[in-house]
């Protein structure tokens, strides 16, 4: 039998071989408990620019994206909002704070047509009702993963001092980098004529901005006092004669602070920072795909 979510979807949504069913929740249940469970779960498919949830809401929902791609937001203090994850087809989104009554600490808003999977809290209560021995299974798995979290953030506690030491440099590297792209990208706001690359700079200059703002907590967060330094960036830019060639190393640059927070990030401790440096990787992707976009036509 073609799954449900290959009638709903049509033929302009992609789907992920993933199902409802893969969830760590769910696993280790038998073939016909799965198909019981995934015949219950709700489809939705939502277009470009829909909320899925707001910051905010109560947590009230988990699903899997089985086709299109979701953007995870935070609004900030000081009303800027902050780009926090893509999730994409196959990822599951909200099931962590599914599990405890509270408030979506992020919104989730549909960048493509997309189609979800999932449970509301009060229809995986019934299933959990009606079917014990999932509901049993269902314990199991969560006090694995109770374990699971307990031991990583027992980890994380008891950083050492070598580690300690470890993260800080890499906070600092990171600053003084950002610093560099504060100045690079102001000169270059003022060096650049082409109207359509203006916004840009100018949006990314804001970011790097924060970025900064975010690192310097973090280092204060340890205790410790954020280096003062710019990174020799700015001097690699100025070297350059033609706004071209600036841009295009300006692409290499942000490519670079994305792979060196991909190849950190084993070593982040959990939680809140964890999100927070992911959002600086995604954002210079992002920033990358924008340039090359730009000169690509
Ligand atoms: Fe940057």
């Amino acid at each position: 039998m073609a799954c449900l979510c290959e009638q709903i979807a049509g033929e302009d949504i992609e789907l992920s071989p993933t199902c409802i069913g893969h969830l760590w929740i769910f696993q280790n249940l038998k073939a016909e408990e799965i198909e019981a469970l995934s015949r219950k779960a709700l489809r939705k498919k939502s277009t470009t620019g829909q909320a899925l949830f707001l910051q905010g809401d109560p947590t009230d929902e988990m699903f899997l994206i089985k086709g299109g791609r979701v953007k995870l937001s935070k609004v900030l203090e000081d009303g800027s909002e902050l780009t926090l994850d893509i999730r994409k087809a196959g990822d599951f989104v909200g099931e962590n704070m599914f599990l405890e009554e509270g408030q979506y600490p992020v919104s989730a808003y549909c960048i493509e047509d997309t189609l979800t999977c999932g449970f509301s809290r009060r229809q995986f209560e019934q299933l959990v009702l009606q079917h014990p021995k999932v509901g049993l299974q269902i314990i199991k798995n969560l006090s694995e993963r109770i374990t699971w979290l307990t031991m990583r953030v027992g980890r994380r506690i008891i950083m050492s001092e070598a580690e300690t030491t470890a993260l800080l440099n890499f906070y600092n590297m990171l600053l003084e980098a950002e610093r560099a792209g504060v100045t690079v990208l102001s000169e270059l706001n003022m060096q650049a004529e082409d109207q359509r690359i203006k916004p840009i700079l100018k949006k990314f200059l804001r970011d790097e901005g924060v970025n900064c703002r975010i690192l310097i907590s973090l280092i204060n967060d340890l205790n410790a006092k954020p280096s003062d330094r710019t990174g020799e960036f700015v001097d690699k830019i100025r070297a350059l004669d033609t706004i071209d060639e600036k841009i295009q190393l300006l692409i290499r640059g942000q490519a670079w602070v994305a792979r060196k927070i991909k190849e950190f990030r084993f070593n982040l401790p959990a939680g809140s920072t964890y999100l927070f440096l992911e959002a600086i990787k995604v954002q210079h992707e992002e920033n990358v795909d924008t340039l090359k976009k730009y000169f690509h036509g």
